[in-house]
């Protein structure tokens, strides 16, 4: 099973990785936790050169991301994945469809036909999605921002309107859940959808779904 978790930044992504993380480690199953843009020894450098490098256009951008992907799918995912471990990524291809796809205009389409490609068609069994409005996710970030989270506010709110259309695109694989939920709340909603998935059941329609 390969789960991915959206947001913005400042979303809650990180706290639901780990509370997930420790629920499926009850389960006695080899778990995989890793990160996007990074975990590899290649995605980790491209990952400082694309958050704390020179400005770049956006292909290059959206390119540098996309090798991170490649390498962290072939060096990680699909190995665990073959071995029967559940891979729990934080962040996947839809941040690369809602942040340069919609949030630097290159085209949902565009970006989704270059990611599939680099990993030879990949997507995750369930994606949940932490919603929280741009000004929200904006206040629960820290003193030091990258060079995307220093974009105006403008630019996330136009990511956040890219990740919901993609949520609306997607709903079998998307579950977009209210981010400002307690975290424990949260993530009993995100474990019942996995519980779900395992099942090979669709989506269910509850409390915490930011559309319910
Ligand atoms: P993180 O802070 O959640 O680790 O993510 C790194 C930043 O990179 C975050 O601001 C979102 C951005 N990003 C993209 O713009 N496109 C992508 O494909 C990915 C994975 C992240």
């Amino acid at each position: 099973m390969f789960i991915t978790l959206e947001g913005l930044d400042g979303s809650g992504k990180s706290t639901q990785l780990h509370l997930l993380r420790e629920a499926l480690a009850a389960d006695g199953r080899e778990i995989v936790a890793t990160r996007e843009p990074g975990g590899t020894e290649l995605g980790e450098l491209v990952r400082t050169l694309v958050l704390e490098g020179p400005d770049m256009t956006a292909w290059p951008e959206a390119l540098l991301y996309a090798a991170a992907r490649a390498q962290l799918v072939a060096e990680v995912v699909r190995p665990a994945l073959a071995r029967g471990a559940v891979v729990i990524s934080d962040r996947y291809i839809d941040s690369s469809l809602a942040y340069q796809g919609v949030g630097r205009g290159l085209g949902v389409e565009q970006v989704l036909e270059l990611n599939l490609a680099v990993v030879g068609g990949l997507l995750p069994d369930r994606t949940f999605l932490l919603l929280v409005a741009a000004t929200e996710a904006d206040a629960r970030q820290g003193a030091h921002r990258d060079r995307i989270e220093r974009e105006h506010l403008s630019f996330h709110q136009l990511v956040d309107d890219g990740f919901r259309q993609l949520a609306a695109a997607y709903p079998e694989r998307i579950v977009a859940l209210n981010g400002s939920l307690p975290p424990a709340e949260l993530a009993a909603a995100i474990l019942a959808e996995v519980r779900r998935a395992e099942q090979g059941l669709p989506p269910a329609s509850g409390a915490a779904r930011a559309d319910a």
